[in-house]
């Protein structure tokens, strides 16, 4: 309930002249019809007394109408504002805060099972369920003072029956609720599922997976893990409607029973003398009236009910606290090019037992060129994103200058890094130039020429296939937007294009050119050694092509540094390196 008053209260906020139109034209759509019922029930008394009094006939027959109206067109006022201005208010609203709030999170929240499935719960309708509580919570407004109204009509011509009435409704509130609970439950208890199922639908509907369904034939088999899943679920939630259905039934007799006592004894005290022909259809209506809003009541309030608990995950979301956030005036000016140490580091992921690095020691010196070798799963990039404080150290320290990474303002410390991930994005609809500026995005909007870009994209030696295409720099990736599909090794070109437009005093590159064929990749690196002299610059690679280039070659081996020093060095060492290169070059003779 809290959160259908805490949308309400926003709705307020975000407009207050919706609002208070909204909240007027509800209540007098609200009362309207008791009052129509009030004038046609005045009309029909007036009609059978001894003494009709013309006038007064007249006169209500000409409100009658008028009433109508008033109903009529403050339903629909009501309406317009609360489905249609407002969910478009609400639904930037929420869309904006969410956006915001998901990339600002850190990344152990977005890969720990425990808040990744908070953050895919709060997605799931973000932008249109909260305002949907928001309608279906002024329907509810509606309702209630509807039978409010009713209600207190009913009241002022036999308390008994107000009190009746009401109880008689009790039972349906709780099967109401009650069924509510059970479909949430079967839908969100089981989070596993959940994400199962998610993933399935993924692979199942995603052009990237079809390619490999077709070669390999298994469209029946995935789809049938999908179906066995759904088929679980809604196994379930087929039980609870019909057992809702079952109990919806048997709580409907309560007030269909009190409408029969009421119109027995309605009909008694007429006979009896003791009231007008009017006021058996006035308590009758409202009867009915009042039935209609509850069991509408309960309907919006049990609609909104089911969205309050997906958007209370949006709260909840919304209310995450970060772990890495800057101390309190970190320093912004940072000396670049950096160095760069690790001391005593250990880490492991967040939430997981093993070790990736343990009491690890490195030191980069500034402008220094370091390749950081190792087989698969050594820890390299893990390196990386310490050096970025994506993550931060289970133990020991990261220093930049000699200083804790900590003390560092992550926003001005980051732009002090070019870098290129390993699982590094290009992305679609953008055109190649922007996807190059992206790289520094203020130095990009500042800029009038393109020189720059151009000057990453040759660099990167992607200059040659980007003019082949017919826009050129403007083309945009993806062929879905009239653009182009480039190769893997064609995003990966871009990418690094991307990260030589950044030009900062850090270079990190995690396999940039892992994609990239053989002559691009010579001429790629012949660029770089020119370019980077005064920077510090840190790469990581399997092939030995690109790492000889390098001041000091690291080989990393569970989580340590194994060996280190020059290609001749590591070559005369007979360990890990060596081997590793002999196999690699075995390879070409
Ligand atoms: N986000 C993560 N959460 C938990 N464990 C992770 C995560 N990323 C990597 N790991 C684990 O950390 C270890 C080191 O991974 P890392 O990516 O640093 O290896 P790498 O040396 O870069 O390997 P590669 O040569 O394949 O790129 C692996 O065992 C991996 O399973
Ligand atoms: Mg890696």
């Amino acid at each position: 309930m809290s959160i259908i008053f805490k949308i309400l209260k926003l709705s307020f906020q975000i407009n207050k002249k919706y609002f208070l139109v909204a909240l007027s034209s509800t209540i007098l759509a609200a009362i309207a019809p008791t009052l129509s019922i009030l004038v046609f029930t005045e009309v029909l008394s007036s009609l059978v007394r001894a003494k009709p009094e013309p006038e007064k006939i007249l006169l209500l027959v000409l409100i009658y109408p008028f009433l109508t109206f008033l109903d009529n067109i403050m339903y629909r006022i009501k309406n317009s504002l609360t489905d249609l201005a407002f969910r478009y208010d609400m639904t930037e609203y929420f869309f904006k805060t969410f956006l915001k709030k998901f990339i600002s999170l850190d990344m152990e929240m977005h890969e720990n099972p425990k808040y990744a499935d908070l953050i895919n719960n709060a997605r799931d309708g973000h932008e249109w369920r909260p305002a949907d509580v928001l309608r279906f919570g002024w329907d509810a407004v509606y309702d209630f003072v509807g039978a409010i109204t009713s209600g207190l009509a009913i009241f002022l011509v036999q308390p008994l029956f107000s009190l009746l009435i009401g109880i008689s409704i009790i039972p349906r509130i709780i099967v109401d609720l009650k069924m509510e609970d059970a479909m949430w439950n079967v839908w969100t208890l089981d989070t596993d599922t959940r994400r199962r199922y998610g993933t399935l639908i993924h692979q199942n509907e995603n052009p990237q997976y079809v390619k490999d369904i077709k070669l390999m034939n298994i469209g029946a088999y995935l789809q049938n893990k999908l179906f066995v899943l759904y088929t679980s679920v809604v196994k379930k939630q087929k039980k609870i409607l019909f057992n809702k259905l079952k109990w919806h039934i048997i709580a409907g007799l309560l007030p269909i029973a009190v409408n029969g006592i009421a119109l027995y004894y309605l009909v008694n005290q007429y006979y009896l003398g003791h009231i007008e022909i009017g006021a058996i259809s006035f308590t009758l209506f409202n009867l009915l009236f009042f039935r209609d809003r509850v069991a509408q009541l309960l309907s919006d309030i049990t609609y909104a009910l089911s969205q309050t608990k997906y958007v209370s995950k949006v709260f909840e979301m919304l209310n995450l606290q970060n772990k890495i956030v800057n101390i309190p005036n970190p320093i912004k000016d940072i000396d670049t090019p950096p160095s760069i140490e690790f001391r005593n580091v250990s880490f492991k992921y967040p939430d997981t037992e093993k070790y990736i690095l343990k009491d690890f020691n490195l030191k980069i010196d500034k402008s220094e060129t370091v390749a950081i070798v190792g087989e698969n799963g050594a820890g390299k990039s893990t390196l990386v994103k310490l050096m970025l404080r994506l993550y931060e150290t289970t133990s020991g320290q990261v220093l930049i200058n000699g200083l804790d990474i900590k003390t560092l303002d992550i926003e001005s410390w980051r732009k002090e890094c070019s870098v290129l991930l390993q699982d590094f994005t290009t992305f679609q609809v953008l055109t190649v130039k922007e996807n190059i500026g992206l790289g520094d995005i203020e130095k990009f909007e500042r800029e009038t020429t393109d020189e720059k870009v151009k000057e990453a994209a040759r660099d990167a030696k992607a200059e040659e296939f980007i003019l082949s295409n017919k826009k050129g720099y403007e083309e945009p990736i993806g062929r879905d937007f009239n653009g182009v599909d480039f190769s893997g090794g064609q995003h990966q070109r871009i990418a690094l294009a991307r990260t030589f437009y950044r030009d900062s005093g850090l270079v990190i590159m995690d396999e940039p050119t892992s994609a990239v064929d053989a002559k691009a990749e010579s001429e790629i690196f012949e660029t770089i050694k020119g370019k980077i002299k005064s920077k510090t610059v840190i790469f990581i690679s399997h092939r030995f092509s690109t790492v000889r280039m390098a001041d000091r070659i690291l080989v990393i081996d569970k989580g340590k540094i194994t060996e280190e020093g020059t290609h001749e060095k590591l070559l005369n060492n007979g360990g890990l390196y060596s081997t590793m290169f002999k196999l690699q070059a075995k390879g070409y003779v």
